[in-house]
């Protein structure tokens, strides 16, 4: 087997946006807020992380780090021996606001296993897509994070599936993040196991003029960003999210909870919009961060130092 000592890869993943408002489980975006890391193999066993930025302090440092268990999973799914590695993480992506962190890890930990065993083993884009989604459970936050841009994620007997679309220049994202965290875990317990029938037309007929608003005609956006499958079942566990996105929304911002929240993603329609936006917030809860953000077209690079 070849040695990969000496090998190192430099990889950058974006934050993301899942769920978009009624595209629950299904659509997520790419945006220009990335988590950065380096990975060398070295020799010998076992990993040695370093991270710098969001969970530093707080993520463990050694071979249970989500980095390191994507990439040792990845390359056992391709039989090859792990060596020692040697990771320093960069991280800007705040943990459990709903902007896809934990999906920005499995997938910086698949890439880097991509970008290490370059040459060795050739890795398909739905190779990268079925691990993210064994690893990390929903293919609308992994999907972005690979590929960028709008991406819609659909899953059938043969694994999880995605499709990339580009995004109408005009849109422009605001990701309005607290200081407090959410729990996908108890965000998903929030959810009924049924639905009114009504309300499932109700999405289906938003999350279809979604794509249209999101590639053609964003003066759709507040109408294609209503939802009834997932806000309102979880509003009560994020009472301040809840409210934003209404008195957003009151004033004409097609605002929607990010991923399973407690951050607010705001798709204004154009820029100048964007920052009414942002004062709006600003004046009534200056206590939340607003990112200005663009849609990333890239996903996921990984780049490969010998
Ligand atoms: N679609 C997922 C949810 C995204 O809202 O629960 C968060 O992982």
């Amino acid at each position: 087997m070849v040695s990969l000592v000496g090998r190192k890869v430099s990889v950058k993943v974006p934050a993301t946006s899942a769920n978009l408002g009624p595209g629950f489980d299904t659509l997520g975006m790419a945006l220009s807020f990335y988590d950065e890391l380096e990975v060398e193999a070295v020799a010998g066993v076992g990993a040695f992380v370093e991270v710098h930025g969001e969970g530093e302090g707080e993520v463990p440092t050694d071979a249970s780090n989500l980095v390191v268990q994507s990439i040792a999973y990845t390359f056992k799914k391709f039989g090859q021996e792990l060596p020692g590695l040697r990771l320093t993480a960069h991280n800007i992506i705040p943990h459990g606001r709903g902007m896809g962190s934990s999906g920005a890890a499995v997938v910086s930990g698949i890439v880097a296993a991509k970008g290490l065993l370059e040459g060795i083993v050739e890795m398909t884009d739905k190779d990268l897509l079925d691990i993210a989604t064994e690893l990390e459970g929903h293919p609308d936050n992994v999907a972005p994070a690979l590929f960028g841009g709008l991406t819609i994620a659909w899953e059938d007997e043969s694994g999880p599936h995605h499709k990339k679309l580009f995004v109408h220049r005009g849109v422009s994202p605001l990701e309005l993040v607290p200081n407090h965290k959410m729990s996908t875990a108890l965000a998903r317990s929030l959810q009924p196991e049924s639905v009114p029938h009504n309300d499932a037309v109700f999405n289906v007929s938003r999350s279809a003029l979604l794509i249209a608003a999101l590639t053609q005609s964003p003066e759709l956006m507040l109408a294609a960003t209503e939802d009834r499958l997932h806000q309102d079942y979880r509003a009560a566990a994020m009472p301040e999210t809840d409210s934003l996105v209404q008195l957003m929304r009151e004033h004409g911002h097609a605002a929607v909870v990010s991923g399973a929240g407690p951050s607010v993603l705001v798709l204004a329609s154009d820029p100048a919009e964007r920052l009414e936006a942002a004062k709006l917030a600003a004046k009534h809860y200056p206590e939340w961060k607003a990112l200005m953000l663009a849609v990333d077209f890239k996903g996921a690079t990984v780049v490969l130092h010998q």
